[in-house]
């Protein structure tokens, strides 16, 4: 029979998941997964990166960063589907971005419905909004008619920095959060 996330011993593992339409959120998120990376030894640690199209479910996992491109308010549907399918955080903590406003201003777009009431729903660690890239010539054409229409000029205004800090910090708080025994017995599979 298998474990549910509660009895299973802690394993360490940690997804980082993003949906992006064109790029810039996946960036983020490979960006959150190498500081991960950097700050958790590798011997009892495990980073996945993954697209959130590519899989179905997070509950294996410890720790979840789990993010989402927003367009026109919403959050792309495979990540949406991930926070709908999920009744329980993981064990060590679930972490939400969001990426979109491109300006120079703060990120400060209007909060996404399903990811506030799923940070509120779940108890997520953060529920954060990073300024995102648009790339006006990579852009289909209702994109195109829509930013015209927004006189939307284009650029990438993502903040590295905040990214950084951001990942540091959950880095930080799984350490912390991960009893030490466990953190020894952990062993990261090839
Ligand atoms: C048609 C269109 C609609 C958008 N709507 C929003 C929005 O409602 N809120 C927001 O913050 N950003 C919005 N954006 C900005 C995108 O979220 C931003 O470009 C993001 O970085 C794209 O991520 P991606 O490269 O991973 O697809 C929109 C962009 C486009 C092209």
């Amino acid at each position: 029979m298998r474990s549910s996330p509660k009895t299973r011993p802690l394993q360490n593992t940690v997804l980082v998941a993003a949906a992006s339409r064109h790029g810039s959120t996946a960036e983020i998120a490979a960006r959150i997964g190498y500081r991960l990376s950097e700050n958790l030894p590798y011997a009892t640690w495990r980073i996945d990166v993954l697209d959130s199209d590519s899989i179905d479910s997070i509950k294996d996992y410890d720790a979840v960063v789990l993010g989402s491109a927003i367009y026109l308010g919403h959050w792309l549907k495979s990540a949406k589907r991930l926070l709908d399918r999920t009744d329980v955080a993981p064990r060590l903590g679930l972490w939400i971005f969001g990426s979109g406003p491109a300006n120079d201003g703060p990120p400060d777009a209007e909060p996404v419905a399903v990811a506030v009431n799923a940070a509120a729903r779940l108890g997520a660690k953060d529920n954060v909004i990073f300024s995102g890239r648009i790339d006006l010539s990579s852009l289909g054409h209702i994109e195109h008619v829509l930013t015209n229409a927004m006189r939307v000029a284009g650029g990438d205004f993502r903040d590295w920095d905040l990214v950084d800090a951001w990942a540091n910090d959950i880095a930080r708080k799984l350490l912390s959060a991960t009893p030490k025994g466990e953190q020894r017995k952990a062993v990261r599979q090839p």
